[in-house]
């Protein structure tokens, strides 16, 4: 994991000096008190966050005016990154919140049912694609080298979310228990203004057409590339080095020859783990 992350609870964080990320504080979110008119939007990194999260401010923006001018990360912040000396507790409400954790870290209050849960899913090859260059230009995260070494790592959990698998899996069998809309990426690159009316229509919004077509136009990728406030070219160069990438990079499902490549690398990594587990009790594995 490198000298920048750490796991706790089967899920992987950043090191974080100016942040309150401790297992402390992530334990202490278990009774984070949670109020009826809370707004959270959860994810796997890389599945779509800050293009939902855009949406849910904009769908806001209204009963922030005084907030316009603030970036989306300022208007709606992840729970478990917590600036030092802070305190979600004081927010004005609705308050919006990320998060990128598994549904056990969760605060319990969620399980009243009246808060609002969005979760974004996103096909894990993608997601991949997009960690496996997200970790070029974020200075606390290993780079790997080859699309192989990434698939290690996500299929070990090694980045951060932690496994993907027990993050959706947790999530989606435990829906029973919370207010909870599922959205995908995909849905919103197929139709972006009917994902933008049911999120509307979720959080208790009533919109004119004129108004979803204003938020649809905003959020496009294009648009939102351009819109400094929610781009995320605002993070500090010390988290972010912007010669070697962008956190809007592409903003599509990857084309069907990389689908191809990454079906190999999965096919050659499970005949790998086959090899290993069978060739056990005799001279070991081969590979
Ligand atoms: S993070 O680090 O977890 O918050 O990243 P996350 O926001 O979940 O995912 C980043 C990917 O979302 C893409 N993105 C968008 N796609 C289409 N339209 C819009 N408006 C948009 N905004 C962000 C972003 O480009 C990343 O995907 P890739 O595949 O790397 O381009």
């Amino acid at each position: 994991l490198g000298e920048q992350l750490f796991t706790y609870k089967g899920q992987v964080f950043p090191v974080a000096d100016t942040y309150e990320l401790t297992t402390e504080y992530i334990d202490s979110l278990e009774h984070f008190e949670i109020k009826d008119s809370d707004v959270v939007l959860v994810t796997f990194p890389k599945s779509g966050t800050v293009w939902t999260q855009r949406i849910i401010t904009l769908l806001f923006e209204d009963d922030f005016p005084e907030e316009a001018n603030q970036t989306t990360f300022v208007r709606m912040p992840w729970l478990e990154i917590l600036e030092k000396g802070k305190t979600y507790t004081e927010r004005p409400s609705p308050r919006l919140f990320c998060s990128h954790l598994h549904q056990e870290l969760m605060p319990k209050g969620l399980q009243k049912k009246r808060a609002k849960v969005i979760y974004v899913t996103r096909n894990p090859k993608d997601i991949l694609v997009s960690y496996f260059h997200f970790s070029k230009f974020m200075k606390n995260l290993d780079s790997p080298e080859h699309y192989d070494e990434m698939l290690d790592k996500f299929f070990c959990g090694w980045m951060l979310g932690g496994c993907w698998f027990d993050h959706v899996r947790g999530w989606y069998n435990n829906q029973d228990k919370y207010n909870i809309m599922f959205l995908s990426y995909e849905e919103m690159i197929k139709d972006l203004r009917s994902v933008v009316e049911r999120l509307a229509e979720f959080v208790g919004k009533s919109l004119s057409d004129a108004a979803i077509d204003s938020i649809v136009e905003k959020v496009t990728f294009n648009n939102m590339k351009k819109d400094d406030k929610a781009n995320y070219e605002f993070l500090p160069e010390i988290v972010n080095d912007k010669k070697k990438g962008k956190f809007l990079r592409k903003g599509e499902e990857n084309k069907k020859c990389l689908e191809a490549l990454l079906l190999k690398l999965i096919h050659e990594k499970h005949e790998y783990r086959f090899v290993l587990v069978s060739g056990g009790g005799g001279g070991g594995a081969e590979k």
